[in-house]
């Protein structure tokens, strides 16, 4: 258990920009951040950081909330999980009671995979610097491939000895379960005997966007054709293949920076790039590029250069992975290393600077190389010809960008002197067939709809709607996004003859508890009453919404502080929201009127219902008529204070 005070030292040492930061590229943008949205395929930033108020909100996803939130929606950890990896983050350090066995239990498997992933990694670097063993056989291999100490370091590379069970035995011994040892692969079970699943080998661990070790990957140092040259970790509820990338750890910051991701094939050639310090580089290791793996890039940037060795064969393969970068919008550039080579030879015979060149000589656009290389195999053969241009505009028709379209369409032209117009006519069967062949698939699979971003004109329509649940929130609205601001106000009563300052949300909770009004939307009343209670022991305290134990509560309050615009329609809200400030009196008079009125004039009505049903059906007439004379006298004191400073 995390004790209260320190989560209070968590919150209070987290900033949400810095922690958002790690896993979304962020832009200034006035006192807030923006980004592509995490969750949803954009090419538009909608998600938002305000450092300020401590708070994300995603407008393509509707996700909003503070720290703790992001870093649960984000990475899928449990609320201690989520508070434990901040307080790392943040030094801070937690004097937990050690586990009883019964703690450990009820611990989530995926936390359990975690630490025995991250015991056998640290157990790994130790055997191969500590252990002679490791150092003759490991060590000296990766100093021999011209791996320095300090990249072997930085990607925590180590050994599992070449014995059966010397992990195993280790493992045991720490008391982990064989469940989850079998589920990270380290250990396996044949005929009840249990062994080192990477005997011999040296690993590779690889590491999710937080830097926890989710996987390995084991190579052999044996020559033997017949043993795998790898082993990669099985899937498990923290390891998913298809949506981690080998290096990306590292390299988010640079790929960011540079604006650019290398993509290469293997480990070694991830960590030859990062020793030459071309730190933009992560590998898809081995397997085919997948659309999950485009995306996690495409947080960082909209450019991905592959780099191949020259093997056609390979290139061939990995045409598909182009068009999963092409249909998120991305722009791909190929290059090619001379025969023979791949990233991590090319690196150990040239320095720093040579690589560098060659890499920003050699990057091709796709669709220069692919027409190259298809061209080239069809050797002028008519036929092949043809579905070579087949095959570039239907690569071409994945292009979401309808300019960018246009451009590739007059380069293909020119590479495979092709008319235009024809390419344009085949580009336009392309994008009808891919047309319905998404619909069709929305019709099978039941796909949920993309959210659609609603434009300014609903929106405006939305917020005037006059409803009484849009009013209620209004109110709120008001309440929390001003409830430090004070206005002057004279009000036509006897009692206060001078301007008095009001203090909005202090003014707006008279107003509604005074006439004994409480909210009809459920939701709204919970939360006016909760703010109304805490007031008054309190004042406002707005981390407690924002940190509110209740999720739905917690949503209610982020959704009421951000408004439910996408961000240009915020941006421009801003400024909106300053000559509201300075209007904010008639806002919160006029915010009070529309809504008394209304309530009282719905009172009244009921009232009315209810005193014709006990005059037919026989009741207590007389409750219902005090009621209905106290309404109106509600009424006309609405109109008499609030209409008159309203409507003057
Ligand atoms: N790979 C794999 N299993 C194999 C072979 C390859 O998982 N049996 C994956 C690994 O992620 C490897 C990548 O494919 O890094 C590229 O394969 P390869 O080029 O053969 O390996 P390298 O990483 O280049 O290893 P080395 O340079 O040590 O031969
Ligand atoms: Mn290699």
């Amino acid at each position: 258990m995390i004790p209260p005070h320190k989560i209070d030292e968590i919150m209070n040492a987290a900033r949400i920009d810095e922690v958002v930061g790690e896993f979304v590229n962020l832009k200034k943008s006035g006192s807030s951040m923006k980004g592509l949205s995490p969750w949803s395929d954009e090419k538009t930033p909608s998600f938002m950081v305000s450092p300020a108020k401590g708070i994300f909100k995603d407008f393509s996803s509707g996700k909003g909330g503070n720290v703790v939130t992001f870093l649960m929606e984000h990475e899928h950890f449990s609320y201690p999980e989520a508070l434990r990896w901040l307080a790392q983050r943040y030094n801070i350090e937690l004097e937990e009671e050690k586990p009883t066995p019964e703690m450990e239990e009820a611990r989530s498997e995926r936390e359990s995979l975690y630490v025995i992933n991250e015991f056998a990694r640290d157990w790994f670097v130790n055997q191969m610097w500590e252990e002679e063993e490791g150092q003759t056989i490991a060590l000296s291999y990766f100093k021999e491939r011209g791996f320095n100490e300090s990249i072997i370091k930085k990607f925590q590379l180590g050994y599992n000895p070449d014995s059966f069970q010397a992990f195993t035995d280790v493992a045991a011994d720490k008391g982990y379960k064989d469940e989850y040892l079998f589920a990270t692969g380290l250990v396996k079970q044949k005929n009840e005997r249990k062994y080192d699943g990477y005997k011999g080998r040296v690993m590779f661990p690889i590491q999710n966007l937080s830097g926890r070790t989710i996987g390995f990957g084991g190579r052999t140092l044996q020559a033997d054709k017949n043993i795998p040259k790898y082993i990669n970790s099985p899937e498990s509820s923290i390891y998913d293949k298809s949506s981690s990338l080998y290096g990306l750890y590292f390299a988010k910051g640079s790929i960011a920076k540079e604006d650019n991701c290398y993509l290469v094939e293997g480990y070694t050639d991830v960590l030859s790039f990062h020793q030459k310090h071309i730190e933009n580089t992560v590998a898809s290791s081995g397997t085919a590029l997948t659309k999950e793996q485009v995306k996690l890039i495409s947080r960082y940037t909209q450019n991905v250069t592959l780099v191949y060795d020259g093997d056609k064969a390979g290139i061939k393969a990995s045409l598909r992975g182009i068009d999963l970068i092409l249909e998120q919008g991305m722009h791909v550039k190929v290059i090619m290393l001379p025969d023979g080579h791949d990233p991590d030879s090319f690196s150990k015979e040239h320095d720093r600077i040579e690589v560098k060149e060659y890499l920003e000589e050699h990057a091709r656009d796709f669709i220069a190389f692919k027409a190259d290389l298809l061209m080239e195999e069809a050797k002028g053969d008519p036929i092949k010809t043809n579905d070579v241009i087949h095959a570039m505009v239907e690569s071409i028709a994945l292009i979401p960008d309808t300019i960018l379209r246009s451009i590739y369409i007059s380069e293909c032209s020119r590479l495979m002197h092709v008319g235009e117009k024809a390419l344009i006519s085949e580009l336009n069967k392309s994008l009808r067939k891919n047309h319905k062949q998404n619909n069709r698939f929305r019709g099978n699979e039941n796909v949920p709809e993309a959210p659609i971003i609603e434009n300014d004109f609903q929106q405006e329509q939305k917020f005037a709607e006059d409803t009484i649940e849009h009013q209620e929130r209004d109110l709120l609205r008001l309440m929390i996004n001003y409830h430090d601001k004070e206005f002057t106000m004279e009000l036509p009563s006897d009692e206060v003859p001078e301007p008095e300052k009001y203090n909005v949300l202090e003014f707006i909770l008279d107003e509604i508890e005074g006439d004994e009004i409480v909210f009809e939307t459920e939701k709204f009343k919970q939360l006016f009453q909760e703010i109304g209670a805490r007031y008054d022991e309190h004042g406002f305290n707005q981390n407690h919404f924002i940190q509110h134990s209740n999720e739905e509560m917690q949503r209610l309050f982020i959704d009421l502080m951000t408004f439910p615009y996408n961000l240009d329609n915020w941006e421009r809200k801003e400024i909106y929201v300053d000559s509201e400030e300075k209007k904010l009196r008639r806002a919160v008079m006029e915010a009070i009127y529309a809504y008394k009125s209304k309530r009282v004039e719905r009172m009244i009505k009921e009232c009315q219902q209810m005193l014709k049903d006990a005059m037919e059906l026989g009741g207590d007439v007389e409750e219902f008529l005090r009621k209905q004379i106290k309404l109106e006298e509600v009424k006309r004191e609405i109109n008499r204070v609030l209409g008159r400073t309203v409507l003057h």
